[in-house]
């Protein structure tokens, strides 16, 4: 299983694997919220694949990973972590920056920042600093990976739209309901409107959320298994330790 290069909010590292053993078969795969794309960075390789995410940094890094990963890595390769570094990157004015000099600077911001928001310079009083930015021959892989997905940049609602088919399945791993967000908003409006097109499509999907009495609710009818997911976000305590999550399907 492959490592994806940044960390996210909500990653789904600790669940990838009962995801990638729950998934039916299909022909085409369809990420909708890639984020670091824990699921799509650990499974096989399907016939047609989509990666898509709202954040348009984010795919830029993927779509320069997949063209460029020897540049990216050539222009990292003397980096090291450092506030007044993180501060410049941070800074820049993406307008006078090139694609590959976009994705380096959100590589840098994201991998030295604290829980990988990019905001504010990740430092520890138990730890080391992030050692994150070499990615000398790590990159290859992954651009190894990418060479034959489409790189999306768009809103769910019209990746659903256009990749729909009856071999189509969607993995959909959306920001959880009233926890922290992305950036852009995403509420019960967005969530209701994701449940509905969900429900409608000709495909499959496979949805991750945390348990909520709501999203029970929203998808009552539909398979709901409840499983335990450690969660390590946060400095303070209360941020960490095991939370209940549901992955819910339209097949069985
Ligand atoms: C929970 S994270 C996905 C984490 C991912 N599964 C992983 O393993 O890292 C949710 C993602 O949804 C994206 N997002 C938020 N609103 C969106 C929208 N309207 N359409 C598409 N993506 C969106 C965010 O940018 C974020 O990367």
């Amino acid at each position: 299983m492959l490592k994806p290069p940044i960390c996210r909010v909500g990653g789904k590292s600790r669940l990838r694997k009962t995801i990638i053993e729950m998934m039916p078969d299909h022909k085409c795969y369809i990420e909708l919220f890639f984020g670091a794309g824990w699921v799509y960075f650990g499974k096989q390789p399907s016939k047609t694949e989509i990666i898509n995410d709202i954040d348009k940094e984010l795919i830029n890094l993927y779509k320069m990973i997949k063209y460029h990963a020897p540049e990216i890595e050539r222009q990292l390769e003397f980096e090291f972590s450092g506030r007044d570094i993180f501060e410049e990157y941070k800074h820049l004015n993406l307008e006078y920056l090139t694609e590959i000099n976009r994705a380096v600077r959100f590589l840098y911001t994201i991998t030295q920042s604290f829980a990988g928001k990019g905001c504010v310079y990740g430092y520890s009083t138990v730890g080391k600093p992030s050692q994150h930015i070499f990615y000398k021959n790590v990159l290859d892989e992954l651009s190894e990976r990418l060479k034959n997905t489409y790189a999306e940049n768009l809103d769910f609602t019209r990746i659903i739209d256009k990749y729909d088919r009856e071999y189509s399945f969607f993995f959909c791993d959306p920001p959880y309901f009233e926890t922290c967000g992305y950036g852009n908003k995403f509420e019960e409006e967005e969530h209701i409107i994701l449940r509905d097109k969900l429900k409608n499509i000709k495909g499959k999907f496979l949805l991750t959320i945390n348990d909520h009495v709501k999203v029970r609710e929203w998808y009552n009818g539909f398979n709901i298994k409840e499983v335990q997911v450690n969660y390590s976000v946060g400095k303070e305590k209360k941020s960490r330790g095991k939370y209940k999550e549901l992955i819910i399907t339209n097949y069985d």
